[in-house]
């Protein structure tokens, strides 16, 4: 990791906030040069220090895209593409969706492109996109075989953008890895517009002392928790295997497709509500109300919920072990750690 430049879109997002700190710490344990340029369309309020670079940027104008390879840090060596509207959002606004998910990440690509060009040597270019790019039949475990058929406005979105890495790639335009991350869980902060939401937040709000609505059932005992299965993945994980995925060689990966289904685990919504009891009691799972939401409850539906994750392994990305229960406690003691700092 030695004197890179990192740019990092979407960087005051959950995850993109995330990786910022995880790479600056790890810059500064090693005593190694990270630069990192943070781009969002909200100002980035998370740079500190000579090491980071805050720009603020709505990446559907394609020159404030190019702008950010033009910066006192120079050409950045690695891409993190992780700006986006979230599900909910992109299919209750289709066009700003297709403007933020596939419009704008074509005009980054471009613009990383050409500056990679400048430089001699592809960009890395690391995109997260999701398990929301599976819909329809699928098999019982999705395997790298498995055809992605979206049935949403943000899974097609996410194809989309695949195809053009894919493309750019194989053209050597960029050096692509592209990551198709698991549900993230638990997300802290507030609700987000995503149809995954309450999926962190019937852990989050609880723990919190807070009430929150779960959109699938109308129950405690609803079945419709015990069929409503998730594949998930921690916060920590998934940024961990973002690190990792820079250092992948390029000729580890099939030679057909830079496509990677990150590791990740099942668990159906039960599962989250007997982990929270396990942890917090049952005063915790007492603060969730039932109010199903046909629409979310489609779209979550829709997703897969179970992986094949040895081509992932085999590459060196890591997963979650222990499922639900050392996740729920995990994020109990950062908010006690929190609200002790
Ligand atoms: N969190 C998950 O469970 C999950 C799962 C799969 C994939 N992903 C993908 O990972 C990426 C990051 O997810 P997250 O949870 O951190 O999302 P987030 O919503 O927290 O962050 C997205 C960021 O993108 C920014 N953004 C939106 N429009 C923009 C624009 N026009 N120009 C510049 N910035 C813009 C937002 O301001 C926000 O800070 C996204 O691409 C998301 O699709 C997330
Ligand atoms: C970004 O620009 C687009 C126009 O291309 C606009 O529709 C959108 O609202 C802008 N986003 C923000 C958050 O300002």
């Amino acid at each position: 990791m030695s004197n890179s430049v990192i740019l990092i879109t979407g960087a005051c997002g959950f995850l993109g906030g995330l990786l910022a700190r995880t790479l600056l710490s790890h810059s500064a344990a090693q005593a190694t040069d990270v630069k990192l340029i943070l781009a969002d369309v909200v100002q980035p309020k998370n740079a500190q220090g000579q090491n980071t670079l805050a720009i603020q940027a709505n990446l559907t104008d394609p020159a404030q895209a190019d702008a950010l390879f033009n910066t006192a840090f120079g050409v950045p060596d690695t891409v993190y593409c992780l700006h986006g509207i979230m599900s909910r959002g992109s299919e209750d606004n289709f066009d700003l969706g297709i403007k933020v998910n596939v419009d704008s990440v074509r005009s980054l690509l471009d613009a990383a492109r050409h500056a990679g060009e400048r430089t001699g040597t592809p960009i890395k270019f690391i995109f997260a996109s999701s398990l929301a790019v599976y819909g329809g039949p699928l098999p019982d475990i999705v395997t790298p075989d498995t055809i992605a058929t979206p049935q949403s406005a943000y899974g097609a979105a996410k194809l989309i953008d695949e195809l053009f890495i894919n493309e750019y790639t194989r053209r050597g335009l960029v050096d692509g890895r592209i990551l198709r991350l698991p549900t993230i869980a638990v997300r802290p902060g507030p609700p987000a517009a995503a149809s995954s939401a309450f999926i962190s937040a019937i852990i989050r709000e609880p723990l919190q002392g807070a009430d929150t609505t779960c959109p699938i059932g109308d129950s405690p005992a609803s079945p419709a928790l015990d069929a409503l299965a998730l594949w998930l993945a921690s916060p920590e994980t998934t940024v961990r295997n973002f690190i990792l995925a820079r250092d992948v060689p390029a000729s580890a990966f099939a030679s057909h497709t830079r496509v990677v289904c990150l590791p990740g685990f099942t668990a159906t919504v039960r599962d989250e509500l007997n982990a929270l009891e396990r942890i917090a009691g049952p005063e915790a799972v007492a603060r969730i109300r039932f109010e199903d939401d046909p629409v979310n409850r489609r779209i979550v539906g829709s997703w897969p919920a179970r992986f094949d994750n040895a081509y992932a392994l085999s590459l060196g990305f890591v997963a979650d072990e222990g499922g639900m229960v050392p996740i729920v406690q995990r994020f109990k003691d950062q908010l006690e750690a929190a609200s002790q700092a």
